[in-house]
């Protein structure tokens, strides 16, 4: 499949994005083996949320999709998972796939992760460490999926210093350390997304957190609760981005989540001159969330500060290509992470971005993107949701069409996603023909 976009002049406009991805995958998981009910509006319907949700059914779990974004789930409690017949296939998706070993390995029974061509190609040792000093007996494919999760090992609470910064990881020791007996603890060099601990609080988990160290004592029950997703500012940074680098045009995105873990994007871009205002803030739950206004802006290079990469670490793709809109050079650094996700992104985008006529350096753990005007041609996304969603935004100002390839994987975050760039008068178009 592949997106075609013509050179577009934007329209004033007020949009939904779906839901985020990370709340949706923790209110499936938590709801699982939290004891009663637990409703979730505002669900991602997304491939990779899916396969979490199919996992979780493989298990024994009664969930009900009343609609796309309704989701009712009857938990088992912590103890209720039942052994499913085959490996869990959790398609694209490194979140379900850590979060869910995690969870696993407290079992009573072996169980097999695994997943697409680019999951089983990601680096799983930074869970399989930590959840093995507590205990767990993983095998792997040399530190990649597939992932043997044997059952009946005793989990002990461990205190951990997580050498990268990640939310995954946290979450995997925290959701293991449910299982583990005594207090389990991870320590985060930087701030990662928080949405785990939150929604355990709110299923009246008793979890601390203390500066970097976040801790929770094994054995206590989780009960289901409501969760309204709030809309994911990862998929609503590709509107954003579209807004901004328009010529004149005002875009209002409603109800999107801006938990201060994720909001790096916005310091970023505001930092590059970026007209946007957060407007309404309230509380959906435990999550905070705003209408996001965004009005076209003249974007100017610089370094970006790399002690936001954390609280921004799915939007580069999106800041890439702030950064070849804007006028002079923007320094990305402490990047590296972004090598091992979907795709390597780094590499993605520069390339990327080169094949549209800017001219972009890397390193191994940073780039240099010189502003400039995107010619247009065709371009890869690797595969890659986040590398397809941000070059097709760049079509919208190219001076020619841009065509991206390999764009089935946008399924995976953002459903709609040509619908919502339509909303904006953005002319997208999908085929199914290779482009020669
Ligand atoms: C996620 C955490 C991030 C992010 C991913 C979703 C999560 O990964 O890139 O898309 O839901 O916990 P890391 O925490 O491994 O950086």
């Amino acid at each position: 499949m592949q997106f075609h976009v013509t050179p577009s002049a934007l329209t004033d406009a007020t949009v939904t994005v779906p839901g985020d991805k990370s709340v949706s995958h923790r209110a499936l998981m938590l709801g699982s083996i939290a004891e009663g009910r637990t409703n979730i509006s505002g669900f991602l319907a997304g491939e990779d949320c899916l396969a979490t949700l199919a996992a979780l059914q493989s298990m024994g779990v009664s969930i009900e999709q009343s609609d796309a974004t309704e989701i009712m789930i009857d938990g088992v409690g912590l103890r209720g998972l039942m052994m499913p017949d085959g490996p869990l296939d959790l398609g694209n998706s490194g979140t379900a796939m850590r979060l869910m070993a995690g969870l696993l390995c407290g079992q009573g029974f072996d169980s097999v992760l695994t997943g697409d061509k680019s999951l089983t190609s990601r680096p799983m040792r930074r869970i399989i460490t930590p959840l093995s000093t507590m205990g767990a007996r993983i095998d792997s494919n040399d530190g990649m999926p597939p992932l043997t999760i044997r059952g009946k090992s005793e989990l002990h609470g461990v205190d951990y210093e997580m050498p990268v910064a990640s939310a995954q990881v946290k979450s995997a020791v925290l959701l293991a350390g449910l299982y583990a007996d005594g207090e389990t603890s991870v320590v985060e060099p930087a701030v990662t997304r928080d949405h785990t601990e939150r929604m355990l609080g709110s299923m009246g988990v008793a979890v601390n957190t203390s500066g970097n160290r976040i801790s929770l004592e094994g054995g206590q029950a989780l009960t289901g609760c409501s969760v309204q997703v709030p809309a994911d500012l990862s998929s609503a940074a590709f509107i954003i981005l579209a807004a901004l680098i328009a010529d004149n045009a005002e875009v209002l995105i409603e109800n999107v989540g801006v938990n201060p873990t994720r909001t790096g994007v916005i310091d970023i871009l505001r930092g590059m001159g970026a007209d946007i205002s957060l407007e309404q803030p309230r509380l959906l739950g435990q999550e905070p969330v705003a209408n996001i206004r965004v009005r076209s802006s003249d974007l100017q290079g610089g370094p970006v500060d790399p002690s936001l990469v954390s609280l921004a670490i799915d939007e580069f793709p999106v800041l890439f290509v702030a950064a070849a809109a804007a006028t002079g050079k923007t320094t990305f650094s402490g990047i590296g992470e972004l090598r091992v996700k979907e795709s390597d992104r780094i590499a993605a985008m520069a390339a990327g971005l080169r094949a549209l006529g800017i001219e972009v350096e890397e390193s191994p753990d940073g780039a240099v993107v010189r502003g400039g005007q995107f010619s247009g041609g065709v371009v890869e996304s690797h595969g890659d949701h986040r590398i397809a969603m941000s070059l097709a935004v760049a079509g919208a100002i190219a001076q020619e069409p841009v065509s991206v390839r390999d764009v089935a994987a946008v399924d995976t975050s953002f459903p709609g996603f040509c619908d919502c760039l339509a909303a904006l008068n953005i002319d997208i178009n999908v085929s199914t023909n290779q482009v020669a």
